[in-house]
């Protein structure tokens, strides 16, 4: 918790925590979250990606490798445990084992990945898509970091990954459950939609003779807000909107939003972005508007590995906990991952649910029973190796 603390200082804004892909304060967290990989005894690099890893290796030569882990990249104004916690779980389990002498067949490695959140570019787990080889030509266009590729490993090089995360929702917290295992990552759709109309002055253009860009846009974000209330399971965001020229007097020539989109299925999914595409050119085409409407990610809902969903339950339920199963809305690393590997999350209880805001918070209590059920989880691995 003490760590949390410290990390949640390293930003790159000196009045809220923010730290985004590649910026420096990114390669200060690298280097303090490194020197406890160490002290872990772990044998610590950073790849191309700017993904921190950590390594234990096996005693037996050729051995494959198992990941724990999350990101290190954080929101705008961000709390302190979405990602680190999961990294910083992963470094005490580690040190646990360790601590008690220890020996497995396999090498554990601990990775703090470098963007989950997508902050930066707008496209997510840049990171774990970098090590898992699955960026497209459009990602590898976008970023400015071109060693990005190097970060690639190879295929079947890894047993499997798992990854400890605050829950961000308030389903532990009203089961009064410490920690949950996760069944399944919802897909994501991100996207960037533009209104491009005609700037002019404040003062003389009459109100029905005007091509305002912004007020297209803010009647899209209404709908896209009254649409998602309409279909259960659907969530969909306007995060980001910038207008242009951007003066008080001057009509807006130009705005541009993010959307983001969201469901447990693939399909609903789908079918809403193409329903709130149509809706956006009918908006348009209605106020005199052009439209640009650019896919920017998409990513498909991951399934968590059965088996060791499993074993993560098994532990649970041996350090006395009820076992609770249930599905992330939030976008996790695991995503990624799975394009390589087996992969398994454990969700930790988290303060009312509040997460992606400062005031995100977990118990010590929970986090401890977190610790011990991923260093459990280790040592039952080993066991069936
Ligand atoms: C990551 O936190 C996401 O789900 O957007
Ligand atoms: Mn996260
Ligand atoms: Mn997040």
């Amino acid at each position: 918790m003490q760590r949390c603390d410290a990390l949640a200082t390293i930003s790159e804004d000196p009045n809220r925590l923010t730290r985004t892909f590649a910026s420096a304060a990114m390669r200060r967290a690298n280097k303090l979250v490194g020197s406890w990989m160490r002290a872990a005894g772990l044998e610590v690099r950073v790849d191309g990606a700017f993904n921190l890893l950590g390594r234990w290796n096996a005693a037996q030569r050729g051995a494959k490798t198992f990941l724990l882990g999350s990101h290190l990249d954080t929101v705008r104004d961000a709390g302190k445990y979405d990602g680190p916690l999961g990294v910083l779980a992963a470094i005490a389990a580690v040190q646990s084992l360790r601590e008690r002498g220890v020996k497995l067949p396999f090498n554990l490695e601990v990775v703090g990945f470098s963007d989950e959140e997508g902050v930066r570019y707008q496209t997510t787990y840049l990171g774990s898509r970098a090590l898992a080889g699955t960026l497209t030509a459009a990602d590898l266009a976008r970023i400015q970091e071109k060693q990005i590729g190097k970060a690639r490993r190879p295929r079947g090089e890894f047993l499997g990954y798992a990854e400890v995360h605050i829950e961000q929702g308030p389903v532990l917290e009203e089961n009064h459950l410490p920690v949950g295992v996760v069944t399944a990552i919802a897909g994501q759709n991100r996207l960037r939609v533009i209104f491009f109309g005609v700037a002019g002055h404040a003062g003389t253009v009459p109100m029905n003779l005007r091509r305002d860009a912004l007020t297209g846009a803010a009647e899209f974000i209404l709908t896209v807000e009254s649409f998602a209330k309409q279909h259960p399971g659907l969530l969909a965001t306007v995060g980001l909107i910038s207008t242009a020229p951007g003066a008080s007097n001057v009509i807006p020539g130009h705005a541009a939003l993010t959307l983001d989109v969201r469901d447990q299925s693939d399909a609903r999914r789908l079918a809403a972005v193409a329903s709130l595409h149509a809706k956006a050119k009918v908006i348009a085409k209605r106020r005199g508007l052009k439209l640009s409407w650019t896919p920017v990610q998409q990513t498909s809902a991951v399934p968590c590995d059965k088996n060791l969903a499993q074993i993560f339950s098994k532990c649970v339920a041996q350090r006395g906990h009820e076992i609770l199963k249930l599905p992330s809305g939030a976008g996790h690393d695991a995503a990624a991952l799975s394009a390589i590997c087996p992969v398994a999350m454990l969700f930790v209880r988290c303060k009312g649910g509040v997460s992606h805001h400062p005031a995100e918070s977990v118990k010590a209590a929970d986090v401890r029973v977190a610790v011990e059920v991923l260093a459990d989880f280790i040592l039952s691995l080993a066991k069936r190796q």
